[in-house]
């Protein structure tokens, strides 16, 4: 187990903000997990686990113990017509959807180049491209933190749902997730619900081939946190009634919706777009020019700069079109997590 006191935790998150945290630990067995949590030494200090950190924003310096996930490994086991993967949780997401590619394993090809590890996978239910994780899961195994087992939940058991899953809810910093179980169909289906893959069909013959499209089209749309800070959307898609859509559609009639259970799914990226904000910069965070639902660091922002952009474009889209949007990324202040909402209600006291 590696420890670092007073860490700028700037590498391990793709936001790229110079934030520290007082301890950072990097834990390669599911001994070193239980060690960190039960140390005496931190007993009374928050922890947090992270895997690549593409989904967090620090609002301020983390006072506490901050874990990196690096459990690696993973198996293959072919019954019946199915193909078994067992996965450690640390393994990095994008690097597995290309291995399982070059082991002949199809099934993971639309959910290429989503950053982040394995064992986050399951949490929001990541999503990409018409599949989602809850598709391909057979089950998610994590340590307790309380009774410190290891416990196995089935796909149904995760509850999983539009980036939602146990591990947000009832789960919620009792648990970290130190591996998954995957389950393939041998026989490739090919996934082309989502609009610009069904028009390239006929083109999109093999597992490969959609891996190539769907990366090339992520690649034109997303800003790749290596080169600028971002967290990928960061505001999630609302689910809005359907009388609030269609009052929504006589006004604007190009806003198209889909039919999901309890509503009609919107795209924040367009009700932000439509707001005129692609490029609003506050500080060093702009809203991306190419994508207006991703808030990215140009020039050295501070967690503050996007703290306030991301309030101005929740109430620029509240005031034009009266839908509310929920942040997808995830918050944490200096011992625990938080969210926009509480950061401004505090301000405004
Ligand atoms: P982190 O950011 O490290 O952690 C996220 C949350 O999970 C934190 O609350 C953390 O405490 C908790 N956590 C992490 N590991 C564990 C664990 N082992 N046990 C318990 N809790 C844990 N997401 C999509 O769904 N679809 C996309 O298409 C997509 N595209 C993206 C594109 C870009 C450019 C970026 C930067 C992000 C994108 N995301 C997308 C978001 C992100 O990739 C996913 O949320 C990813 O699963 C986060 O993984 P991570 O390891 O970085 O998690
Ligand atoms: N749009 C605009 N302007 C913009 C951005 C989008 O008008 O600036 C419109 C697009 O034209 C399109 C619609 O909004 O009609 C949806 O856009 P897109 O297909 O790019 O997807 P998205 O809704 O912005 C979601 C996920 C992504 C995922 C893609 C592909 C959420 C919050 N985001 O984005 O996931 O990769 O679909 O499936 O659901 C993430 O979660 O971090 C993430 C990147």
């Amino acid at each position: 187990m590696n420890v670092n006191n007073n860490v700028n935790m700037k590498p391990f998150h793709t936001f790229g903000i110079d934030v520290p945290c007082d301890v950072l630990v990097e834990a390669a067995t599911v001994d070193d997990l239980i060690s960190a949590y039960r140390c005496p030494e931190w007993q009374e200090l928050p922890k947090l686990v992270l895997g690549k950190g593409s989904n967090v924003l620090f609002t301020e310096p983390f006072h506490g113990v901050v874990v990196i996930n690096k459990l690696l490994g993973k198996t293959v086991t072919t019954r019946d017509d199915f193909i078994y993967l067992t996965i450690a949780g640390g393994e990095d997401w994008p690097s597995l959807v290309e291995w399982t590619l070059e082991q002949g394993i199809p099934g993971l090809e639309n959910l290429a180049l989503i950053p982040g590890c394995a064992g986050s996978a399951p949490i929001q239910n990541i999503g990409a491209y018409g599949v989602e994780f809850k598709d391909i899961c057979d089950y998610v195994e994590y340590l307790d933190l309380e009774s410190l087992d290891i416990i196995r939940l089935s796909a149904q058991e995760c509850l999983f749902g539009y980036r939602d899953s146990i591990f947000k809810n009832d789960l919620l910093g009792k648990v970290i997730i130190t591996s998954i179980g995957l389950k393939l169909p041998s026989n490739w289906q090919p996934n082309f619900t989502y609009g610009p893959l069904k028009s390239e069909k006929d083109l999109l013959t093999t597992p490969y081939a959609v891996f190539e499209h769907v990366c090339d089209i992520r690649r034109s749309k997303l800003p790749d946190p290596n080169v600028t800070g971002n967290a990928g959307s960061f505001f999630k898609n609302p689910v809005i009634t359907h009388e609030n859509y269609m009052e929504l559609q006589a006004l604007y009639p190009d806003l198209n919706g889909f039919e999901v259970e309890g509503g009609v799914k919107i795209a924040a990226g367009w009700l932000i777009d439509r707001c005129g904000l692609k490029g609003h910069q506050i500080g060093g965070a702009q809203v991306h020019p190419q994508q207006a639902l991703v808030i990215v660091n140009v020039d050295n922002a501070t967690s503050n700069d996007v703290l306030e952009l991301a309030w101005y474009v929740k109430h620029a889209v509240l005031d034009k079109y009266g839908v509310e949007l929920e942040h997808e990324v995830r918050f944490f202040s200096a011992t625990q997590e938080t969210s926009l909402e509480i950061i401004f209600a505090d301000r405004f006291q």
